[in-house]
């Protein structure tokens, strides 16, 4: 992956690639807190825009409150404007867009009290977060040996960059076992979601996902139930076990980055056909139709980085 971009937005002001940097004493650095968000737009007919951006700004500003940050700097107005005028300042269409909020001065107390908070918003293009063929081939999936987080050690509803490093412990040690994606298990022993990605099953027909205590409430995985029930399937959130995933027709996870991929093997196990199931996939095409603007009901989860008269003159 490249990170090409030309400016950062920081702090107000679009900042050239090269000069975008934080000072080694950040304590955000230091101790992980920092707040992120994970966004992606896409070319539609009536121009680029970002999906369910509001909804996105909303978690990032509920991921500071959970770490208790009391006043941020930004306003949901602000941030959501700064989110769309980084990507015009780019040239950017279909891109992935980071918000980064964190503390600048203060927090070596182990404390948010007294901090000043500082924040950042860049853009990239990024395909294919698991890869060219997953779309229809699937990936393969291990059960980590890592838990998710209990919802009392880490805040599992926040985007907070130190709750990562359970992701990253998890995905590495997938990743040098020779899997792409691992599945975490809560600390009760139950399924709770992927590294970046929230879980579903298939089973006779019936789409089954974690319920929300250990998991982000992944927005991809609102629409994807939104979507599921507008295509007349049942979706019921109820705890899952291991061994329900490997007799399962089909598993698939989502994820503002890896989108709606299939798991066609778990723990060595064939999931399915082992390729992208019948629910996986028409999941795929509701979900491509509705971010690329190609079904008029999702329009409100569409957020047009250019106003739409600016798109028709354009044009
Ligand atoms: C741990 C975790 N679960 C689930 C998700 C999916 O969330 P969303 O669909 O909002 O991208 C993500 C990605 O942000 C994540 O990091």
């Amino acid at each position: 992956m490249a990170f090409e971009c030309d400016y950062i937005w920081m702090n107000g002001e679009f900042v050239p690639f090269a000069e975008a940097k934080v000072h080694f004493l950040t304590s955000s650095l230091h101790y992980g807190t920092s707040l992120f968000e994970g966004i992606r737009s896409y070319s539609t007919p009536e121009g680029p825009a970002v999906f369910r951006l509001k909804d996105h700004i909303n978690r990032l500003i509920k991921s500071a409150h959970i770490l208790g940050i009391q006043d941020l700097p930004y306003s949901f107005e602000e941030m959501y404007e700064a989110a769309l005028e980084i990507t015009r300042k780019n040239n950017m269409e279909e891109c992935y867009i980071r918000p980064l909020i964190y503390i600048s001065v203060g927090g070596w107390n182990l404390s948010v009290e007294g901090v000043t908070i500082n924040m950042g918003i860049a853009c990239w293009k990024w395909n294919n977060y698991l890869g060219e063929a997953a779309l229809i081939n699937g990936v393969r999936a291990n059960v980590s040996s890592f838990a998710r987080h209990h919802a009392n050690i880490m805040m599992t509803k926040g985007k907070v960059a130190g709750n990562y490093v359970n992701s990253v412990l998890a995905k590495t040690e997938s990743m040098r076992l020779g899997f792409d994606e691992a599945i975490m298990l809560d600390s009760q022993g139950n399924v709770s979601e992927c590294t970046g990605e929230n879980l579903f099953t298939v089973r006779n027909g019936v789409i089954y996902t974690p319920p929300r205590n250990s998991v982000l409430e992944g927005i991809t995985r609102e629409s994807i139930i939104c979507l599921a029930k507008d295509l007349g399937y049942e979706v019921v959130e109820e705890t899952i076990t291991r061994d329900q995933l490997y007799i399962s027709d089909e598993v698939f996870v989502s994820g503002t980055a890896a989108e709606v991929i299939a798991l066609s093997q778990i723990d060595f196990r064939q999931i399915g056909t082992g390729k992208t199931g019948p629910v996986c996939a028409s999941l795929q095409a509701a979900y491509s139709d509705a971010i690329h603007g190609r079904n008029s009901k999702y329009e409100h989860w569409l957020d047009y980085i250019y106003q739409k008269e600016e798109n028709s003159l354009a044009s």
